[in-house]
């Protein structure tokens, strides 16, 4: 595997690897195994978790963070990915890219000859579900069998990962959303390819988070999508939002989670956020230490 673009890039096997990596790594943060390394963050969209658990990870495991806004680039003026790619691959040794096409991360990673991680896409968002599970497991001690219940919009590109994730991973995932915002027939034949039975569609929030573990949301519209928004705001709302209402009809021992940056008053609320139920900074605190490992996993490079 050269690069990770989708969570279906790694086995279950290769994941308990990385979270084993991630485990020794949360108490021993401080290495110099990225020695001499040159890590290139391409961004086209903003961004404070992903950017920052990245370069603080780097920087922690010495090696050398590099942030390039894409709009300042010769991109934004319409140098093509491929001589992009062939001419950042002679100065560094890994690309952590967000984009908005997924179709652009594809063709990066087919003309740059080192990894590349995806940093978000339209289509996933593989970094983020990777330390999810990591979490979910650090919490029940386990991720087989946990019930996840996601509520909103089942096509963006949290719940997409979210969704391979639990079939790779063996977790059971109810998605609760308008008709017209339900997952993509693609991802769930892909999800259920991996993993027979993974995968529950419903529209009642009530009915998905009932019976869960854990209880996931992500924004209405996501970035890129902000035309959209009005439109999106009256489909989801009153009844998809997250608030203590529909946290009353889930069972008492399930747990919240949001990849944030959450929108207050749409997808969720304060008193969610900041509710006995939330482990919002916990899961963004592991991205740092899964995606430690996870670099060094792409390098091929082990713990001493
Ligand atoms: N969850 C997440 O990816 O956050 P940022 O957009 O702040 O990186
Ligand atoms: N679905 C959101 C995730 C942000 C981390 C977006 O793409 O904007």
């Amino acid at each position: 595997m050269k690069d990770f673009l989708s969570i279906t890039d790694l086995s279950k096997d290769e994941i308990e690897e990385i979270w084993a990596m991630a485990k020794h790594l949360k108490s021993n943060p401080n290495n110099d195994l990225l020695r001499g390394k040159n890590i290139l963050l391409l961004f086209e969209k903003p961004s404070t978790r992903t950017r920052v658990s990245f370069e603080v990870g780097i920087n922690q495991m010495g090696g050398s963070p590099l942030y390039m806004d894409a709009s300042t680039s010769q991109l934004s003026r319409g140098e093509s990915i491929e001589d992009t790619g062939h001419t950042l691959e002679r100065y560094v040794d890994m690309i952590i890219a967000r984009v908005y096409r997924h179709e652009d991360l594809i063709k990066l990673a087919m003309n740059f000859s080192k990894p590349v991680i995806n940093a978000l896409s339209d289509l996933e968002h593989p970094a983020q579900i990777l330390a999810d599970y990591y979490t979910i497991n650090e919490k029940f001690g386990k991720v087989e069998g946990i019930r996840v219940a996601f509520i909103g919009d089942g096509q963006n590109n949290v719940a997409n990962s979210l969704i391979l994730g639990a079939a790779i991973l063996g977790a059971k995932i109810t998605i609760a959303s308008p008709s017209r915002y339900q997952p993509k027939q693609a991802i769930i034949s892909l999800a259920e390819e991996i993993r027979k039975g993974t995968v529950e569609v419903v529209e009642d929030p009530i009915k998905a988070v009932s019976n869960a573990d854990i209880i996931y949301t992500d924004v209405f519209t996501s970035m890129g999508q902000e035309k959209e928004k009005e439109e999106r705001l009256k489909v989801f709302l009153p009844k998809y939002q997250v608030n203590d209402e529909l946290l009353s009809k889930a069972p008492k021992h399930s747990l919240f989670m949001h990849c944030l940056p959450a929108h207050y008053g749409e997808e969720v609320t304060k008193e969610v956020i900041y509710g006995p139920k939330s482990i919002v900074f916990d899961q963004a605190e592991n991205r740092l230490h899964v995606q430690k490992a996870l670099i060094l996993k792409l390098f091929k490079i082990n713990l001493k």
